[in-house]
């Protein structure tokens, strides 16, 4: 290939995957959860279209979002929704590492239903899309 198609053709995939996402959900509808807990970060930050699973999936808020009280999630959107409020770099007596609980929130749903990511690169993409 000439180096002018190649800039064409390179030009013309960019499009056509933002075509594709496009269809999928608007890339401005990711949210990248990115913790400053996490000092010197192993991995990039992970991809988490909210409303795709909020809104479009429709996943109950307090399947992903708690506050326990009595043993009753009595969370509601008025609420502390940061993760890492709660979950911290290590686990405190019944409340899991950041890193875990975030795991098996995602991967453990993904898991069970047999849809969306469970593979690192998958969820924490070296490039952003
Ligand atoms: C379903 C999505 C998902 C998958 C799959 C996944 N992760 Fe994560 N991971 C997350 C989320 C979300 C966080 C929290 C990131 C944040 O808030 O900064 C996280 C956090 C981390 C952290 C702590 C932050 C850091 O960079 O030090 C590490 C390490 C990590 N993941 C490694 C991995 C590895 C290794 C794999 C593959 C074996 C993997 N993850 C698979 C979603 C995922
Ligand atoms: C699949 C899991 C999941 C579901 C379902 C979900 N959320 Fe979230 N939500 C998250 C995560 C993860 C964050 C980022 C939390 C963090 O920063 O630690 C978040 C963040 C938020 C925030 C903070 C503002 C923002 O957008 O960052 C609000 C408000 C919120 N969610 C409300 C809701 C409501 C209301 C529902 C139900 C209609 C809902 N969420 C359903 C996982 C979920
Ligand atoms: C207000 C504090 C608080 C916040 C905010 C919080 N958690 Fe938790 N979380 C807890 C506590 C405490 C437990 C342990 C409950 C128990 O076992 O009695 C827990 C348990 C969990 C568990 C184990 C299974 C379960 O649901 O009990 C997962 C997974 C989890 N949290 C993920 C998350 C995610 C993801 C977020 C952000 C969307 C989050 N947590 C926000 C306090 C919190
Ligand atoms: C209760 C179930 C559930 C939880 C919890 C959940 N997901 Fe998902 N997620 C899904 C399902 C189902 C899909 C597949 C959607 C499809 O392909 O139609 C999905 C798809 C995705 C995708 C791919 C989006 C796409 O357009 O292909 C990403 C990225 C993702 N999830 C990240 C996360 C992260 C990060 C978390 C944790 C903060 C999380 N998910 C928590 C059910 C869940």
């Amino acid at each position: 290939m000439k180096k002018k198609n190649i800039a064409l053709y390179i030009a013309m995939a960019g499009l056509a995957s933002l075509l594709v996402m496009g269809v999928a959900y608007a890339q401005d509808e990711i949210q990248w959860l990115e913790h400053d807990i996490f000092v010197g970060r192993e991995r990039p930050a992970a991809a988490f279209p909210h409303a795709l699973h909020a809104d479009e999936i429709g996943i109950d808020c307090l399947d992903c979002h708690h506050i326990y009280e009595n043993g009753e999630n009595v969370w509601d959107d008025s609420e502390e929704s940061d993760c890492t409020a709660c979950h911290k770099l290590e686990a405190e007596g019944k409340t899991m590492s950041a890193e875990k609980a975030l795991h098996a929130n995602c991967k453990g749903c993904h898991k069970k239903e047999g849809k969306g990511p469970i593979t690192c690169g998958e969820c924490h993409p070296w490039k952003k899309k």
